[in-house]
């Protein structure tokens, strides 16, 4: 190890009150022994099982030493242990304590969808600046923000937070850990509506997180859509500077003409008036609204717009969000696969069915929808899956869907678009596994809770073996 160490006992006492013996220098931190790296101070939580049960594997492992509220089994009262009063309160006093000591500039990113897209999108950019930390997946709940905050190196210049909630009154708890200089809202639209009850309601939820805007700070709010006014309205209570992105012709950040091609988009906006070109390699506007976003938050923490907008050039989408692959087939020919499969709600579906819809399908290729439920919409699940079948039926030729909320999408369509609908994911993966040919592009989506990397894992199967 070169360097100062991430964190010291003497930081890791002042920060969480507890007591750890001297000399400790952790380079990381880890919360699961399945990804823990030697040096990484483990933090045993609780969630399905409680992290206590694998402290001596991680010490075992090469873990400079282990936050616990208890003594954990088999580990000795003298083994380099952090102990705290509670662990998840521990993480949290870390996380608070490495805001305070960071001298890099801030974004936090909320919104209903296109979360995670935009911190990657913020992070792609702008460590083609200057050094950037983000967390390495979604990791924006009551552990994820915490965490991603008490792992920043020291030398970052720029922090991106994922901040995403279930259930009102999260993320204001959160913004205030985190105390963005830059609050960025992607989208209102109803994902959760099943706990919050509204889209109104999400949109005050989502504005919580001014909660935590550092004084001066800047709002990166949508410009479009039925909740524009009332996010401006809250932007400009909390006092800070707003910055809207969007097709309105209000917008600060606007999309102006937007060509969408396969693979990408190319467009120009315009920033406060000055006109930029676009070029993104992931296909659908909504990837150039994240990316206007994204523009604003850098904008605002400083970065050169040219220069960010030329790195996102080069974006590379994580998995299950927009990742396209060609899988050759045993019997000649290939098909497209678009993995979607990370998560659906209502503003996503859609946005995905855009794409599907202008993929080139070469004879006898069709354009294949697989749809798994979307989940967590409560009343409102059955209308929100009935809604959508005009728009499967308009950017499919065929139509798969799985799970009991899917099947009143799947009796709502044309008979001839009717591809399958099955109980749950694992019965439908063959189903579609066997269907697929030579041409087609298919395009997969669903709730994390329906499982679809299950049809995605048996699309790819169907990729022709090599011979090594
Ligand atoms: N602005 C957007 N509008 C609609 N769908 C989007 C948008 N941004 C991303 N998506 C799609 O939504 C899904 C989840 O994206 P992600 O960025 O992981 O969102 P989140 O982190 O909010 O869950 C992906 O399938 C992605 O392609
Ligand atoms: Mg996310």
């Amino acid at each position: 190890m070169t360097g100062t160490p991430l964190w010291s006992s003497e930081e890791l006492r002042e920060a969480t009150g507890g007591s750890i013996p001297e000399g400790i220098a952790a380079t990381g931190l880890s919360i699961d022994t399945r990804s823990l790296q030697p040096g990484d101070l483990f933090i045993a939580l609780r969630d399905q099982r409680d992290g206590h049960d694998f402290v001596a594997a991680a010490l075992d492992s090469g873990a400079a030493a282990a936050m616990v509220d208890r003594l954990p089994p088999e580990v000795p009262e003298q083994a380099p242990l952090l102990r705290v009063a509670d662990t998840l309160a521990g993480l949290a006093a870390l996380g608070a304590a490495a805001r305070a000591r960071s001298t890099a500039r801030f974004a936090a990113v909320t919104g209903s969808v296109g979360k995670t897209t935009t911190k990657e999108m913020l992070r792609q950019g702008l460590a083609a600046l200057a050094p950037t930390h983000a967390a390495v997946a979604s990791y924006n709940n009551h552990w994820g923000v915490p965490l991603t905050l008490a792992r920043q190196p020291r030398d970052a210049a720029y922090a991106v937070i994922e901040i995403g909630m279930n259930n009102r009154g999260e993320i204001a708890p959160l913004a205030r850990l985190a105390r963005p200089e830059v609050a960025v809202i992607t989208i209102i639209a109803a994902a959760h509506v099943g706990h919050l009850g509204s889209e109104a309601e999400i949109a005050e939820e989502k504005a919580d997180i001014l909660a935590g805007i550092a004084p001066g700070g800047t709002a990166v709010f949508p410009a479009d859509g039925p909740h524009a006014a009332r996010l401006a309205e809250r932007a400009r209570e909390a006092g800070a500077r707003l910055v809207s992105f969007g097709e309105a012709e209000r917008a600060d950040i606007r999309l102006l003409d937007w060509q969408g091609t396969a693979t990408g988009s190319i467009a120009h906006l315009s920033l406060h008036g000055m006109r930029l070109g676009l070029k993104l390699p992931v296909p659908g506007r909504h990837m150039a609204l994240n990316a206007l976003a994204a523009l604003g938050a850098a904008e605002a923490l400083g970065a050169d717009p040219v220069r960010f907008l030329a790195a996102l050039e080069g974006f590379s989408p994580t998995a299950g969000r927009g990742q396209r692959q060609a899988i050759p087939l045993e019997e000649g020919g290939e098909f497209l696969l678009l993995d979607e499969s990370y998560n659906a709600n209502t503003a996503s579906v859609a946005a995905a069915l855009a794409v599907l819809a202008a993929q080139p399908t070469p004879p006898p290729g069709r354009r294949i929808a697989v749809l798994g439920d979307m989940l967590e919409l409560g009343e409102h699940g059955p209308d929100l899956h009935r809604s959508l079948a005009p728009a499967a039926a308009a950017a499919a030729d065929l139509v798969y869907c799985c799970g009991p909320l899917m099947r009143g999408l799947f009796e709502a369509l044309p008979p001839g678009k009717r591809g399958a609908h099955a109980p749950d994911s694992a019965s439908l993966a063959p189903v579609l596994a066997s269907a697929v040919r030579g041409g087609d592009a298919v395009m997969v989506k669903g709730s994390l809770g329906s499982r679809m990397a299950t049809v995605v894992a048996a699309l790819k199967g169907r990729r022709k073996e090599v011979p090594a």
